[in-house]
C-alpha cells in the first residue's frame, strides 16, 4: 500500500536508502566475503566477455554497470537493447556469459534474447526484482534486486537496486579472480555513502520541488547532458522525465551538443546538467555556458566535491563510476513533481504498461 503517500513514484524513490542497505545486508557478509552461489561466481571467472542485455531503465542500469564491472573485475562489458540484439547479434566473444537485467523479469524483449542464448548453450544470469519470474526460471542463475513491489509505472528504486548489485557482484568478481585491486574500492562504505547520500536528498525534496517548479514549468522539452557516467545518467533522467510528464526530454552526452542538437537551445529551453567526474567536469560546465549564451535555462546537479557557488543542487561525492546512485535521485524527484504540477497521473503514465510481455 502507499501508507500516507500520494503516490507510489514517490514511496519509491524514498525506499531507495533502505533498498542499498538491505542489499548490502543480503549480498555481503559480516566479514566480508560474498554471499553469491559459487558456481556463478566460477561461471563468470571462465567468461571472456559479459553481454548485458534489457530493455528501458534497466538497460540505462546496464550501461552503468558496463564501467563498474570493468574498472573493478577487469573484464570486458558489452550493454545491449533486447530489442534489438535478439535480431542483430553481432559476434559473441568464444567465451560469452549473459546477464539479463529485468525489474519484472517478465520483458519479452529480453525472454527473446534469453531463449536464444539458451538455444546456443550460453550461460546466463538474471537481474530481477520478481521471483520465479519468467526469466529468472529460464536463466542458469538468478539474483535478487530485493526492492520490494515496485508499483509506479516509471521504474526508480529497481535501478539503483541493479547498479547495486552489479556493484557487489563485480567486486566479488574481483576478489574470485585474485585481482591485486580488488580491494581498491571499499564498495561496502560506498555503498554505505549511497544510502545515507541519497537519503538526504529525499529529505530535502521541497526544495527540489520548488526547482522543478522554476525550471520545468510551460516547457515541451528539456535536455539532460553529461559526461561518461554522468551521460549514462542523463539517459536515465531524460527516460524518467518524458515518461511520466510527458515534456520531451533527451539525455545527451554534453560535448556532442555543439554538432547539431544546440540548434534546438531556444530562449528559456531548460537544460539540465549532471556533473559528478572531476576529469570532465571543467568541460561540462563549458558547455552549460554555451547553452546559456544562447538562452537556454540551466540546472546543475554537481558532486560536493566539485560545487561553486551557483550550483543549485548539490551531491554527496562516491567514486565517479557508483555516482549514478546519487545523481538520478534529484532527477526522479524533478520528474515526479514536474509531472504533478502538470496535474498527471504520475503512477500511470499514459500508453504504458508496468511489464512489457509483447515483442
Ligand atoms: C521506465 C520503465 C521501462 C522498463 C522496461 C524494462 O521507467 O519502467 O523502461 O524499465 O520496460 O522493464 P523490466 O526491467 O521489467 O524488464
Amino acid at each position: 500500500s502507499k501508507g500516507t503517500y500520494p503516490y507510489y513514484m514517490l514511496k519509491e524513490i524514498d525506499e531507495q536508502p533502505a533498498v542499498l542497505r538491505r542489499l548490502v545486508q543480503e549480498y555481503i557478509n559480516e566479514d566480508g566475503t560474498f554471499n553469491f552461489d559459487p558456481k556463478l561466481i566460477d561461471a563468470l571467472k571462465e567468461a571472456d566477455r559479459l553481454y548485458i542485455v534489457a530493455a528501458g531503465t534497466s538497460y540505462h542500469a546496464g550501461l552503468v554497470g558496463k564501467p563498474i564491472i570493468e574498472q573493478i573485475a577487469q573484464i570486458p562489458v558489452e550493454v545491449e537493447l533486447a530489442s534489438e540484439f535478439g535480431y542483430h547479434m553481432p559476434l559473441l566473444s568464444k567465451k560469452p556469459f549473459f546477464i539479463y537485467l529485468s525489474q519484472s523479469g517478465e520483458t519479452a524483449d529480453s525472454r527473446q534474447v534469453l531463449v536464444e542464448t539458451n538455444k546456443r548453450g550460453f550461460p546466463s544470469l538474471t537481474l530481477t526484482n520478481v521471483e520465479a519470474s519468467t526469466l529468472s526460471r529460464e536463466a542458469d542463475f538468478t539474483l535478487l534486486l530485493k526492492a520490494g513491489p515496485e508499483i509506479a509505472v516509471a521504474s526508480t528504486k529497481a535501478y539503483t537496486a541493479q547498479i547495486t548489485v552489479e556493484t557487489i557482484l563485480a567486486q566479488a568478481l574481483a576478489v574470485a579472480k585474485g585481482l591485486p585491486s580488488a580491494n581498491d574500492l571499499d564498495v561496502k562504505h560506498q555503498l554505505g555513502l549511497a544510502a545515507n547520500g541519497i537519503q538526504t536528498i529525499v529529505d530535502s525534496k521541497d526544495d527540489i520541488e520548488q526547482l522543478a517548479h522554476e525550471f520545468f514549468a510551460n516547457t515541451r522539452n528539456a535536455f539532460y547532458i553529461g559526461r561518461g557516467i554522468d551521460y549514462w545518467a542523463s539517459l536515465e533522467a531524460a527516460l524518467k522525465l518524458k515518461e511520466v510528464s510527458y515534456i520531451q526530454a533527451e539525455g545527451f552526452a554534453a560535448g556532442e551538443l555543439k554538432h547539431g542538437t544546440i540548434s534546438l537551445i531556444e530562449e528559456g529551453t531548460p537544460v539540465a546538467a549532471i556533473i559528478t567526474d572531476k576529469e570532465t567536469a571543467s568541460h561540462t560546465r563549458g558547455n552549460v555556458q554555451e547553452v546559456q549564451a544562447r538562452g537556454a535555462k540551466t540546472l546543475k546537479i554537481v558532486s560536493e566535491d566539485l560545487a561553486q557557488a551557483g550550483d543549485q543542487i548539490i551531491i554527496p561525492t562516491l567514486e565517479t563510476v557508483l555516482s549514478p546512485l546519487v545523481s538520478i535521485v534529484p532527477t526522479q524527484l524533478l520528474a515526479y513533481y514536474a509531472t504533478l504540477q502538470r496535474g498527471y497521473n504520475v503512477d500511470q503514465p499514459r500508453n504504458l504498461a508496468k511489464s512489457v510481455t509483447v515483442e
